[in-house]
């Protein structure tokens, strides 16, 4: 039985596709693929410096926030791209970060898992300096039990103790948990650690080659009402 819903940020909850429109913006022809680049490289940096220290309790010594690394992979694109960033430029990406729009369906739905008395939480790389005015910006504050960043860790997902976050904040077991990604990585790292996984494929694209399907595929969050639905009857 499903008893908490615990959601990724960037990707699933909000639509980041207001970051490629002002990339696209501030160099013409080269939105999408200075957007793509950059969270490719974000993800990487994140991979990056969970993985290149010994797991100590304390984190990795090479950890940087979130937003830093982003900020840092957006520097790295541009030039790779030979786009001239501008201190402004950047500061005006960054701040979409924090600015951005929820999907359509996801306010309802988070409203309707609240009314059938589940809770639910978000778990994010992102650091909570980015996440809260997101979550405000979106409109989702009293939607949320807790936005769950993994920065006091020191690593990020898919290090298997950020994802045990969530078990060190709701009493609930794994299987308890849906845990919703829009991300084809994130639901498959979430998976092998043993939650209950819905991949929302919004882009249509294919899964990884590697791992154990998610338990669940659908295309929207709409698709957790009916997993839901279905494990409480
Ligand atoms: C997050 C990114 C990976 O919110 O989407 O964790």
């Amino acid at each position: 039985m499903i008893k908490i819903v615990v959601f990724d940020a960037y990707g699933t909850l909000f639509d980041v596709y207001s970051i490629a429109a002002l990339a696209e913006k501030l160099f013409p022809g080269q939105g999408t693929a200075l957007s793509s680049l950059w969270r490719d490289k974000q993800v990487e940096y994140t991979r990056l410096v969970t993985m290149s220290d010994t797991e100590g309790p304390a984190g990795s010594r090479y950890y940087q926030s979130f937003e830093e690394l982003t900020a840092a992979s957006l520097r790295y694109c541009c030039h790779r791209l030979g786009l001239t960033l501008l201190p402004e430029h950047e500061r005006q990406l960054m701040a979409q970060y924090t600015h951005l729009t929820a999907f359509p369906e996801n306010i309802q739905v988070l409203k309707a898992l609240r009314q059938q008395g589940l809770r639910t939480a978000i778990l994010s790389n992102g650091n909570l300096e980015m996440l809260k005015p997101a979550v405000d910006s979106a409109g989702m504050t009293t939607l949320l039990d807790e936005i769950i960043s993994v920065a006091s860790l020191r690593r990020f997902k898919t290090a298997p103790q950020c994802y045990d976050l969530v078990l060190r904040t709701f009493p609930v077991e794994k299987q308890e948990v849906l845990f919703v990604s829009s991300n084809a990585w994130d639901a498959l790292g979430a998976t092998w650690f043993g939650f209950t996984t819905l991949w929302v494929n919004r882009q249509h694209l294919p899964f990884e080659t590697i791992g154990p399907k998610p338990s669940y595929t659908g295309s929207s969050l709409e698709k957790t009402l009916e997993i839901v639905a279905a494990s409480i009857s």
